[in-house]
C-alpha cells in the first residue's frame, strides 16, 4: 500500500481514524499568552531549560504504566496523578494502536490523553513506543511484525532474527518516521497553540537484545566500512574502520551509531511537521552491568557510547536516564555521568518507591530539568499509599513554586543538598552569605559539635536566592542557618523569617518565626513548609 508523504501528513490530510476519534479532537483554541512553542534551550551560563509558555519549566512527572494510556483507564490512573500533585503526566502512544493498518491513523488515545490533561490542568510528555520498547519491537503494529521480508529484523552473528527491527532496512525507518510524523501532525492540529503536550520521548529504551550489533547484510557491509566523519570528529580519531577506530568496543559503538542515526531520522521527520522538544530515554549501563545486548540493550545512549550516539543525533535535544535504584551512591554516579555540558540532569524514569523521593533533590542540586516516577497507577496497597505520600510531599511543595524553581535553576540561584552518611553538615555558598545545613541535631537547642545524621537518612534541603536580601528555603529533617561571609566587617543578621507560600503569584506570610523558632537555626522536620528569610548587614 502506498504510504502518505510527509507533506500530506503535515497537512493532516490522511487521518482516517474512527470518526469518533476525529470528532473528539479538540479545537485549536488557546489563550494568546500561551502561544510560544515549547523549546529546549541552553542558557548563557551553561544551564539547560525546558521552556514552556516562554518560561523555564520544571517537570514533576508521573509516568503511567505501559498499558494505562487507554481512554477507559485514564480516570483511574489520574487519581494517582492527582494524589501525587504532579504537574506533568508521561504517557505512551502505542504505534500498534495509532496505526493499526498501514497509513490509517487512530487518534482516539492521544485525544483522550489531551482531553484528560487539559481538564485537570496537567501538561503531557508523550512517549513514542515505536520501533523500540525496552530494547525490543513490542509495539510495532501487527502488519509490521507479520511481514519480516519487508520489515527486516536485526540478526545475530549466526543469522538468527532478533525481536528488533533492523535500522538498515529502509522500510522500517520509513514506516516509523511516517507514523511519528502523523502523530506530530495531529498534535500540531489539536495542540499547536495550546501546548498541553510539551515534550516527546522518541522511542523507548532503544537498543538491541541478543546481539551486540545487527548482522543484517547491509549492517555487515557498513561495519566493514569506514567510520563516518561525524563520529570521527566527535571522538577526535583518525579515519579507519570500526575495528580500527574502536578496537574491542567496535560492535557496540557501531550499534550505537546505527541506532542513534535511525532515531534521529524519526525525530527529524516529526520535527519537520511540528518541532516540539524531543529526547530519548536510556536503559542504563549501571549497577555493574557491562555486557551490551545482555545486561542492557546494545545501541542505547549509555554513558560509554554517549559521544558516538550524540555525534549523529542533533534532532534529539537531550538524553534521559531511567534510573531504578535506591542506592544513593549509584544514583549520584549516574546523575553525574549525564549532567554534562551537552546534556541536562533529567530523570526520565525512577522507581515507584518511597525511598526515591529524596533523590529528586540531587536533580535540583545538579540544576536539572525534572524528575519522573514510573508506574504511578498501581492498584491500592500500603506501598502505593506510602510511595504516593512520600513523593507528594516533594511534588506539592515544589509544584507550588515550580516556575520559581525552574527560573532559579536556569539562573543558578538555587542550591540544594541531600543528606549522606558521614556528611551530617553541609554548606551552600551564596557569595556574601553561606547557608549551613545540619542533618540530625536535636529538634531544638544547641547543635552539638558532632551530629549523628537524621534517624532515617531522609534529609534534604533547597535554598533559592530571590534577591540580595531574600532567600526561600525548605527541607526535611534539617536545621538551616545563615552566616554572613562577606569580608567587609559588617555584621549579618536575620531581619525576618516568614512561614507562608505564594498565592496568585504573591508571597503571603502565615506567620513570622522568631525566638525559639530561629535561635538555633530553622528546623525542618517531615512537614512541607516554605520559609522566606530576609537578611541584612550593618
Ligand atoms: C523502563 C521502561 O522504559 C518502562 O516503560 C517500563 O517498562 C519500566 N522499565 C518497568 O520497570
Amino acid at each position: 500500500m502506498k504510504r502518505p508523504s510527509i507533506a500530506a501528513l503535515a497537512c493532516g490530510l490522511f487521518l482516517s481514524a474512527h470518526p469518533s476519534a476525529i470528532l473528539s479532537a479538540h479545537p485549536a483554541t488557546a489563550p494568546a499568552s500561551a502561544a510560544t512553542m515549547p523549546r529546549f534551550v541552553r542558557q548563557d551560563n551553561g544551564r539547560f531549560s525546558l521552556m514552556v509558555d516562554g518560561k523555564p519549566y520544571f517537570i514533576l512527572a508521573a509516568q503511567l504504566h505501559n498499558s494505562s494510556a487507554w481512554p477507559k483507564r485514564l480516570d483511574d490512573a489520574w487519581q494517582a496523578v492527582e494524589a501525587l500533585h504532579a504537574n506533568t503526566v508521561e504517557a505512551p502512544i502505542y504505534w500498534e494502536q495509532f496505526e493499526p493498518r498501514p497509513g490509517k491513523f487512530d487518534t482516539t488515545n492521544i485525544d483522550a490523553l489531551i482531553a484528560k490533561a487539559r481538564a485537570t490542568d496537567k501538561r503531557l510528555v508523550l512517549l513514542w513506543f515505536g520501533t523500540w520498547k525496552n530494547g525490543q519491537m513490542q509495539y510495532a503494529p501487527e502488519w509490521i511484525k507479520t511481514d519480516p521480508a519487508t520489515y527486516r529484523r536485526q540478526r545475530n552473528a549466526h543469522g538468527k532474527p532478533m525481536d528488533d527491527l533492523s535500522t538498515f532496512a529502509p522500510a522500517n525507518l520509513r514506516a516509523d518516521s511516517t507514523a511519528f510524523a502523523a502523530l506530530m501532525a495531529h498534535l500540531r492540529k489539536v495542540d499547536g497553540t495550546r501546548h498541553t503536550v510539551i515534550l516527546v520521548q522518541v522511542e523507548n529504551e532503544p537498543g538491541t537484545f541478543g546481539t551486540v550489533r545487527d548482522h543484517d547484510p547491509a549492517a555487515d557491509a557498513a561495519f566493514d566500512g569506514q567510520v563516518p566523519d561525524a563520529v570521527l570528529r566527535r571522538v577526535k580519531h583518525a579515519p579507519g574502520t570500526w575495528r580500527e577506530v574502536f578496537g574491542p568496543n567496535a560492535e557496540e559503538m557501531f550499534n550505537a551509531w546505527a541506532t542513534a542515526r535511525y532515531i534521529n531520522a524519526v525525530a527529524e521527520a516529526g520535527k519537520r511537521v511540528y518541532p516540539l522538544p524531543m529526547y530519548v530515554n536510556c536503559w542504563l549501563r549501571y549497577k555493574d552491568k557491562k555486557y551490551p545486548g545482555m545486561d542492557y540493550p546494545s545501541g542505547g545512549a549509555t554513558y560509554n557510547v554517549f559521544d558516538v550516539w550524540r555525534s549523529v543525533s542533533p534532532a534529539i535535544d537531550f538524553v534521559g536516564t531511567d534510573l531504578y535504584t535506591t542506592d544513593e551512591a549509584e544514583f549520584r554516579k549516574v546523575v553525574g555521568q549525564y549532567d554534562r555540558p551537552d546534556n541536562p540532569a533529567w530523570i526520565s524514569e525512577t522507581g515507584f518507591d518511597p525511598k526515591t523521593a529524596k533523590l529528586l533533590y540531587y536533580i535540583l542540586a545538579h540544576g536539572g530539568i525534572g524528575f519522573s516516577i514510573f508506574g504511578i497507577d498501581n492498584p491500592p496497597s500500603k506501598t502505593q499509599t506510602e510511595t504516593i505520600a512520600a513523593h507528594a510531599r516533594n511534588y506539592k511543595l515544589l509544584g507550588s513554586i515550580d516556575t520559581r524553581i525552574a527560573e532559579a535553576l536556569a539562573q543558578k540561584r538555587l542550591q540544594a543538598a541531600v543528606e549522606t552518611p558521614g556528611q551530617p553538615r553541609q554548606t551552600l555558598d551564596f557569595g556574601d552569605w553561606k547557608v549551613t545545613l545540619e542533618f540530625g541535631p536535636p529538634a531544638w537547642g544547641t547543635t552539638p559539635a558532632i551530629i549523628p545524621n537524621s534517624p532515617d537518612m531522609d534529609g534534604r534541603a533547597f535554598v533559592i536566592r530571590t534577591d540580595a536580601q531574600h532567600f526561600l528555603v525548605s527541607g526535611t529533617d534539617v536545621r538551616v542557618s545563615f552566616q554572613r561571609t562577606a569580608k567587609d566587617r559588617k555584621h549579618g543578621q536575620l531581619l525576618r523569617v516568614e512561614e507562608g507560600g505564594y498565592h496568585d503569584g504573591a508571597w503571603q506570610a502565615d506567620r513570622w518565626l522568631n525566638g525559639d523558632e530561629v535561635d538555633y537555626g530553622i528546623n525542618f522536620h517531615k512537614e512541607s513548609r516554605l520559609i522566606r528569610v530576609k537578611v541584612g548587614a550593618y
